[in-house]
């Protein structure tokens, strides 16, 4: 298909797990795409998994020089970036009275500085190309309300869903849409740090929590990277102009139980 044909996009934190199943999905609707990762490593392997349509960028988003350079690097190796995911992002968990300051300002230094400084990076260059934009910020059902072992993470994402709000506002005068999508639990990686998280609070066998989680989604299981293609593929194309600061559950009813 080729819904997303002559675009270009750069997608944070695609090394692996969502993002790299963006970059795919973006890749066979036509797209070109920049893996932007500060595992430059594993961007490349990622890169060169999917070939000639694929660019590995090193970016590390707490970093302004960093943002700056994978955002010049990508309109170098792309010729401009038509379409941002805010993808990358770290999960966090403690207890309330075991979180600790460099923790709290580790975690929202990537999640929410992170995504604030990379999205304006590339609205300058969307603005002063002159052709508008997507946006697509990853939120969490996380941000939709408060877990009693996540505040922090949970704190990141209903930050990302405000400035997802505060930025669609702004910027949809210059022909950019910013939007988010909102994850249930998919599985993958990142989920098995998440998994040996609960096994340590929660007294859990490996394991345990991800079955646990997967059975109480009302959809019966839990997401695949797949499962999120289309809405980011759909909040991507010329179908979602009039779309505007908007945050979507993708989710398997998760969050409406
Ligand atoms: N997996 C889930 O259950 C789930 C649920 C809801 C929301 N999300 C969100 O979806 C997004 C992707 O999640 P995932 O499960 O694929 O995560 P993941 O941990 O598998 O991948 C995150 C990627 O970000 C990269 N990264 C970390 N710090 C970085 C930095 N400073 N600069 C650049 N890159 C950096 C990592 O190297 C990694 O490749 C995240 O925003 C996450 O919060 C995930």
């Amino acid at each position: 298909m080729t819904r997303l044909a002559g675009k270009t996009a750069l997608i944070t934190g695609a090394a692996r797990g969502i993002g790299f199943e963006f970059a795919k999905a973006y890749v066979a609707e036509g797209a070109r795409v920049a893996i932007a990762d500060i595992n430059i490593e594993r961007a490349r392997e990622s890169a060169a998994e999917i070939g000639d349509a694929a660019v590995a960028i090193e970016m590390d988003i707490t970093a302004q020089e960093s943002i700056d350079a994978g955002v010049a690097a990508t309109i170098d190796a792309l010729g401009g970036v038509d379409i941002l995911i805010n993808n990358a992002a770290l999960f966090t968990a403690a207890p309330i009275i075991e979180i600790t300051r460099e923790d709290y300002a580790r975690v929202f230094d990537i999640n929410v500085a992170g995504t604030l400084f990379t999205l304006q990076a590339v609205a300058r260059h969307m603005i002063a190309r002159g052709k508008g934009g997507k946006i697509i910020n990853m939120a969490s059902q996380a941000g939709r309300r408060g877990e009693a072992l996540v505040a922090v993470y949970c704190a990141t994402k209903a930050a990302v869903i405000s400035l997802t709000q505060s930025a669609g506002l702004d910027l949809i005068k210059h022909g950019i849409n910013v939007n988010a999508i909102a994850p249930g639990v998919v599985d993958g990686e990142h989920w098995d740090g998440v998994d040996a998280f609960f096994a340590k609070y929660e007294n859990k066998p490996l394991g345990q929590k991800k079955k646990e989680v997967g059975e109480s989604v009302p959809y019966g299981r839990m997401g695949k990277p797949s499962d999120l293609t289309g809405m980011a593929i759909f909040l991507a194309s010329d179908e979602a102009d009039y779309i505007v600061a908007q945050t979507y559950n993708v989710d398997g009813g998760q969050w409406m139980s």
